[in-house]
């Protein structure tokens, strides 16, 4: 089987959050069943080919944006793990530094941006003569790859055998925009029906990949019930119109990569029968927060996109409620400026107990994680969420809301029988935050309950050897509905 990944983010090279993880991670478990994988992203500024030792294939190609013909080339980087990465380089676009945009700000022309890439990926397939038997797209950026499948290459026999699946990583961000958009990406207006291209007079990428993928999935089966419930922002009706195709896939860890024992980014390293190196990270922690260094001070971390999704107000009612108490609050972020503005200001009211850093911080991600003793994740949705996965495996506990792939990872904690991994609240039935803070410190201080607690942190495990599983009989469907297709076509 030919399967290539469509994504505006992959780790190593490039990351706003876990989208970025799961792009990365996927494709090797894909290539350890024996298929033949390969991902395709754009070339950002910040990916640098000298690093990567980037070769450019001797073509020039070019697609329509509009009005315009714009040109690109075609890199390449083979991995040690003998899986081909492409890029798509177009300095236009993607010769900035930025990922979606600046400051907490998007760039104005993302439509553009995006248009040019999915229309880029098709055309680079061609060139490259690699016929998939699956494109899966990740996200609106790449929404459009299905439609113009169903639409302006339906008849193009080199696409014959593709089935199409996307991925929604998280429903919140659907890339609307006006009608015009038919023109800017080259569709037919008389595809511009509420089964196919419109949506309520506008145009939406993610809802054109609803009703036109082969197959729809999202990263949590929780949030797969809830996105056609109710939490679906305006989609819940194109996604119950095609209730069987859609699945709920839990996201994996890569655990080689999140691992205490071998993490080169911490103080010490430690693992399960023998965390004393952890409290070397808790210290060294603390110094970098510029706290008192307490070993029975509660610290508590956060490192993540600094977004409503990710309950900050919340977050901020615990710094301000909490100030009496031993607690420590410790977050790295970037996003939203207002976001940003009042966690300066709770983090000037209490320099003691509150520390905040504003960048993008692979190194200092890994000290919070392995530090901190227990990690908020007061999310109002969440469509997987790996933060909690990887707070587990550093012994670090979660604290979260009911909701998504949280409710899929994360359960109570009960002393009597030592049952749960964490602490989870529920927004929706007016659950408190702080009271949930307060009732796991009281675990924290009993050391024998704690412990106990670390341990079942140390054993929940969601690895891709599972997920994977998954990903491939939901390909291996769509391919034997193609080949029912084709002999009926
Ligand atoms: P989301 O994808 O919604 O941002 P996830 O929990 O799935 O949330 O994944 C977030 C990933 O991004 C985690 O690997 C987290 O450590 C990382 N991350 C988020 N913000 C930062 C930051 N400022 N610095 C370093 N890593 C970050
Ligand atoms: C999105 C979601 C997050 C999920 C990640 C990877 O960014 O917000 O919950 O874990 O994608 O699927």
């Amino acid at each position: 089987m030919n399967i290539l990944m469509v994504a505006s983010e992959c780790v190593p090279f490039v990351k706003a959050g876990g989208l970025a993880d799961v792009v990365g991670t996927l494709p090797r478990y894909l290539k350890n069943l024996g298929y033949d994988v390969r991902v395709i992203l754009p070339k950002y500024q910040s990916i640098d080919g000298k690093k990567y030792d980037l070769q450019t294939l001797p073509y020039r190609l070019q697609v329509r944006v509009g009005k315009d013909t714009e040109f690109f080339r075609v890199k390449y980087y083979v991995s040690e793990d003998d899986i081909t990465y492409y890029f798509i380089e177009n300095m236009r676009f993607f010769n900035r530094p930025g990922i979606y945009g600046m400051d907490g700000l998007d760039y104005p022309d993302n439509r553009e941006r995006y248009i040019f890439f999915c229309r880029a990926v098709l055309e680079s397939l061609k060139a490259l003569m690699f016929r998939p038997d699956i494109i899966h797209c990740h996200d609106w950026q790449t929404a459009l790859i299905p439609s113009y499948l169903k639409t302006v290459f339906r008849d193009d026999g080199f696409f014959w055998n593709t089935s199409t699946v996307f991925t929604i990583h998280n429903i919140a961000y659907q890339g609307q925009f006006p009608a015009d958009t038919i023109d800017m990406a080259g569709f037919s207006w008389a595809d511009f029906t509420p089964d196919k291209l419109e949506f309520y007079n506008n145009f939406n990428f993610m809802k054109c990949a609803i009703c036109l993928s082969d197959a729809v999935s999202t990263v949590s089966p929780t949030y797969a019930k809830e996105i056609k419930e109710f939490n679906g922002k305006g989609m819940e009706i194109v996604l119950n119109s095609r209730p069987d195709d859609i699945y709920g896939i839990l996201n994996g860890l890569d655990y080689d990569y999140w691992n205490p024992l071998t993490d080169r980014e911490i103080a010490a390293n430690y693992f399960q029968d023998d965390i004393s190196g952890k409290k070397l990270c808790k210290m060294e922690l603390q110094k970098l927060c510029g706290f008192d260094i307490d070993e029975n001070a509660y610290l508590l971390g956060c490192v993540s996109r600094l977004d409503n999704q990710k309950g900050f107000d919340i977050i901020l009612d615990a710094m301000y409620l909490l100030d009496d108490k031993n607690v420590q609050f410790v977050v790295l972020g970037s996003g939203d400026a207002t976001i940003k503005r009042y966690l300066v200001e709770a983090k000037n009211k209490y320099p003691k107990s509150v520390a905040v850093f504003f960048d993008y911080n692979e190194s200092l991600a890994h000290k919070i994680y392995a530090g901190s003793d227990a990690y908020m994740m007061p999310s109002k949705f969440e469509p997987c969420g790996l933060s909690q996965m990887i707070a587990l495996t550093y012994g670090t506990i979660p604290i979260v809301n009911r909701t998504g792939g949280l409710s899929d990872t994360i359960k109570y904690y009960v002393p009597e029988s030592n049952e749960g991994n964490g602490f989870v609240f529920n927004i929706t039935y007016g659950d408190n935050f702080v009271q949930t803070i307060l009732k796991s410190e009281v675990v924290f201080r009993n050391k024998k309950q704690w412990k106990a607690l670390m341990n079942n942190a140390f054993n929940s495990k969601f690895t891709w050897e599972d997920s994977v599983l998954h990903y491939q009989t939901m390909y291996l469907n769509l391919i034997e509905k193609k080949e029912y297709e084709i002999v009926y076509r």
